[in-house]
């Protein structure tokens, strides 16, 4: 199997980040990242990123997804154009990625979702 290829030109991104959240909920008893609080994380993420004057064109998306095929690790989100993994316990956690990751373009090491988790 070969690799994806990169872009040989990125234009210019329409948002500088963005970050999706697993909200899967499975209801056939199998564990998901609705199970883990996912739906409080996106929520305080969104209006997070909204008081710090972060979110709109050119600056950062905050969305919604189903399973990312990661639920091992989760409740997981992903920050793009990076593609770092995070998964989180509670709102500080997401307050971290907010200043840190999102405003700042650190990365939380201590939140990274271990990279052999998947499904
Ligand atoms: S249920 Fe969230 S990654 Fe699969």
């Amino acid at each position: 199997m070969s690799e994806p290829t990169q872009p040989t030109s990125a234009a210019p991104g329409y948002y500088q980040r963005h970050i999706f959240f697993c909200l899967n909920e499975r209801t056939n008893g199998e564990d998901s990242c609705a199970h883990h609080n996912a739906q409080a994380g996106f929520d305080h993420c969104k209006a997070q990123v909204k008081a710090a004057g972060l979110a709109g064109t050119g600056k950062v998306r905050v969305n919604k997804a189903g399973c990312l095929d990661r639920c091992a690790a989760g409740p997981v989100a992903v920050v793009y154009p990076e593609g770092t993994w995070y998964t989180f316990v509670d709102t500080s956690d997401i307050d971290e990625i907010v200043e840190s990751h999102l405003k700042n373009g650190q990365v939380v090491e201590r939140l990274l979702v271990p990279p052999e988790l998947g499904r």
